[in-house]
């Protein structure tokens, strides 16, 4: 027999369907509430509100558990590309070998950005930051690409999967030369995906640039594990700025604003600059962990903490193993990796971090990465965006396939009731 949910309001009872998703979780459709009620539901921040039904990711927060489309996060990080990922993503299944070989071909078909984007990032003074600049370059695509995706033509959507994959990635690196100073580099289609974007990042026409393949598996590595991570805050802005039909360009340039913000992708450039102060600081862990536990004190322990994860953030366990190994291959000693592996103890034995469940979270060691494969502080978020497209343009086209309404919220009023207008000269 179905589930039912009764609410109790006013000596009435209405009675709401329970919803049990694939992997047993429950929820319990109100579409009908205010309907049949009057009464709306009020969740800041949405911590207990499902916006939609999606088959991409799954995520128990509790148990620590990652999968896109059934496939363990742990894996797909050890087994496939990020180009694979992506396919699996987007289209529901892992792509053949000849899926994989076209995807790649495709993607590279439109690697070629218009020469007009080059006046656009011109107009950036070097200071801008890369966020904001890959936000406004990712959003002008649309003007060179004007012609709305057409959702329910099977080909024009795989072609605006392949075309998004291809331009963002060569305007990412676009945004680091231009803040360099060095010349815009093109992609070299006889080159992957990952290696391209390290050639178009840190070649120069001078030298000959030699790809280290231990950097490229550790970047792909990276990607994947950024790929999808369900309704968060850069993917829920990608579908609400996508429910008015607003186009993708423009809906992932709205998700890239949001990443941005240092409590969601912008807190692996925090880490770093949390680890180096602490180290300029004399790297006292404690001092900075009393700082992080004091209400009074806006410090907070960046890379620590989860909206969804209150046991572990599998993806941080596979970073911390994978940072040992890059910076072990590539014979580097980061002191800052000491410091955030005794910043991690501490809080982890640390009554305030256990009771709260605060653990570290996917940010906490990318960053140590980013810095050792040669990649800016400044552009790790943009790092973090290029891993999560795949998953923005899966979301946004499965809102779009599933018809869901606008995304508009209530609210409860709370300000002044009716009131007489004052003339100027009276008030
Ligand atoms: N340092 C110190 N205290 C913290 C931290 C932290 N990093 N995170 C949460 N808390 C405390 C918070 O003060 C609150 O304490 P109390 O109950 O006494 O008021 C309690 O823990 C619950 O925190 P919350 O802010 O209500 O939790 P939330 O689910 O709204 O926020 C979060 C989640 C990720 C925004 C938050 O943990 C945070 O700010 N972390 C630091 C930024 C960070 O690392 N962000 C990356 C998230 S993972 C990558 C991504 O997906 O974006």
């Amino acid at each position: 027999m179905a589930e039912i949910a009764k609410l109790e309001l006013e000596g009435k009872v209405y009675e709401f369907p329970v919803i049990t998703g694939s992997e047993n979780e429950k929820a319990i459709d109100i579409s009908n509430l205010r309907g049949e009620t009057g009464y709306i539901t009020l969740d800041p921040g949405f911590k207990n509100t499902g916006s939609t039904q999606s088959a991409i990711t799954f995520l128990d927060g509790e148990k620590g558990i990652l999968s896109y489309r059934g496939y363990s996060i742990e894996s797909l990080a050890e087994k496939a590309s990020f180009l694979e990922v992506s396919y699996l993503l987007v289209f529901g299944e892992l792509p053949t070998k000849t899926q994989l070989t076209k995807f790649e071909k495709d993607i590279r078909s439109y690697s070629l950005v218009n020469e007009e984007m080059k006046d656009i990032i011109d107009g950036f003074p070097k200071t801008a930051h890369p966020m904001g600049i890959l936000s406004s370059l990712t959003s002008a695509l649309t003007a060179f690409n004007p012609k709305p995706v057409d959702i329910n033509n099977e080909t024009q959507v795989y072609n605006a999967v392949c075309k998004t994959l291809s331009k963002f990635l060569v305007l990412a690196s676009w945004v680091h030369r231009k803040r360099e100073g060095f010349p815009l580099n093109y992609y070299d289609n006889s080159k992957g995906y990952v290696e391209n974007f390290l050639r178009m990042m840190f070649a120069i026409p001078t030298e000959e640039y030699k790809v280290n393949p231990v950097v490229v598996d550790a970047l792909d590595k990276l990607l994947v594990l950024h790929a999808d991570h369900e309704q968060n805050c850069s993917t829920s802005t990608v579908k609400i700025v996508g429910s008015s039909h607003a186009g993708l360009f423009a809906s992932i340039s709205a998700g890239v604003s949001a990443l941005w913000g240092p409590l969601h992708g912008g807190a692996n450039q925090a880490v770093i600059e949390m680890l180096e102060e602490i180290k300029a600081d004399g790297g006292d862990v404690d001092k900075f962990i009393l700082k992080a536990k004091d209400k009074d004190d806006p410090f907070r322990l960046m890379g620590f903490g989860h909206r969804v994860y209150k046991n572990f953030d599998p993806r941080a366990t596979i970073i911390k193993k994978a940072a040992d190994d890059v910076l072990k291959e590539l014979g580097v000693k980061d002191p800052i990796l000491d410091i955030a592996k005794k910043l991690e103890q501490v809080a982890l034995n640390d009554e305030y971090f256990k009771a709260r469940n605060l653990y570290p979270n996917v940010d906490f060691y990318s960053g140590i990465i980013y810095r050792a494969l040669g990649i800016p502080t400044e552009m790790f978020t943009v790092m973090f965006a290029i891993g999560r497209l795949p998953g923005w343009i899966s979301q946004w086209l499965e809102m779009r396939a599933n018809k869901e309404p606008i995304g508009r919220p209530r609210q409860v009023y709370v300000g002044s009731t009716k009131r007489e207008f004052v003339d100027i000269s009276k008030r």
